[in-house]
């Protein structure tokens, strides 16, 4: 089947804008600097930030390896009964797979030359990986996706590559990494502060300002392949995207996460949080607030959710 160029579809405008930002090459950035101000880290806040860094690292390799199968999905997807082109859509996460290669070998370089180590386990006790929700489930989502491409039904089909987008671009990628953003704006800030500088880890920030270029594009396009899931099956919202949803509050909004001694003074962990909520509220508002039920207003669902705890 061909691709009908002069009818392009949103998946196909951001693998266009993506063929002209994500051009961009790790190895590309001078160091030195980096290397400089990292010594001026105290252990503390070196830990802080390795934790925040290791988890980013572990992402960037989880959301690498777990990818493939979403193209095979859509790949055995009757087009006709969709109401979006899937091959437009395998074009967008091929590119958007190069780009996690990218992510991935960013952070390894990055590690290797100014953190001086590859090892991220000691600092993976602290940070996101303490709060029951980690990017190990992505593993467990490639292989609900392999089984349901080999044996399910197309309905089956599309509720399970809808819960893999919500859990994929919807909370790892629109939760989890901009959560990370933010948590790294403050570290850098503040101690940049400290040390009375206007800029602190260029070539870090000049990465982390691209990748989030990157990511920005796949949250989009994984927001509107949710709502097209919708659009076709619309029993999904309430079937296969509320309990995610649920699930997600549950375990990372609804429990406060743990004050652990705080190196950066000032960090400001509630003002994170407070962004993360209206975050996943503009998923829900982006996917059609008048499709959903219990989660419809992301405050209420976290309220109703600590009462009954
Ligand atoms: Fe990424
Ligand atoms: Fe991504």
């Amino acid at each position: 089947m061909t691709i009908q160029y002069s009818q392009r579809e949103k998946s196909y405008e951001l693998y266009r804008k993506g063929k002209r930002e994500g051009t961009w090459d790790p190895d590309e950035f001078d160091l030195e600097q980096d290397k400089a101000d990292w010594a001026e880290f105290s252990t503390d806040e070196q830990h802080q930030f390795l934790a925040s860094c290791s988890a980013f690292y572990d992402g960037e390799e989880d959301v690498t390896r777990t990818l493939a199968p979403y193209m095979m999905a859509l790949d055995t997807l009757d087009d006709e009964e969709l109401p979006f082109d899937t091959v437009q859509e395998e074009m967008f996460l091929a590119q958007q797979l190069y780009e996690e290669a990218k992510h991935t070998d960013f952070f390894s370089r990055y590690f290797e030359e100014v953190f001086q180590t590859q090892d991220v386990e000691p600092y993976r006790a602290g940070g996101y990986q303490t709060q029951g929700y980690s990017t190990d489930d992505l593993y467990g989502t490639a292989e609900e996706l392999l089984t349901a491409i080999t044996g399910g039904s197309q309905q089956d089909l599309i509720y399970t590559l809808g819960e893999a987008y919500l859990n994929y671009m919807g909370i790892v990628e629109a939760q989890l990494a901009r959560g990370g953003y933010l948590s790294f704006d403050q570290m850098i800030e503040v101690k940049a502060d400290q040390m009375d500088r206007t800029e602190l880890l260029p070539a870090f920030q000049a990465g982390i300002g691209k990748i989030r270029q990157d990511e920005t594009r796949h949250i989009e396009n994984g927001r509107w392949v949710m709502k097209q899931l919708a659009q076709a099956e619309p029993a999904i919202v309430s079937d296969v995207y509320e309990p995610r949803i649920e699930t997600y509050i549950q375990n990372r909004l609804v429990v406060e996460p743990s004050t652990t001694e705080q190196p950066f003074a000032g960090y400001d962990q509630q003002s994170i949080g407070r962004k993360t909520k209206q975050y996943l509220q503009d998923t829900v508002d982006y996917i059609g607030i008048d499709r959903f039920d219990r989660v419809a207003d992301i405050d209420a669902a976290i309220q109703s959710m600590a009462s009954t705890d």
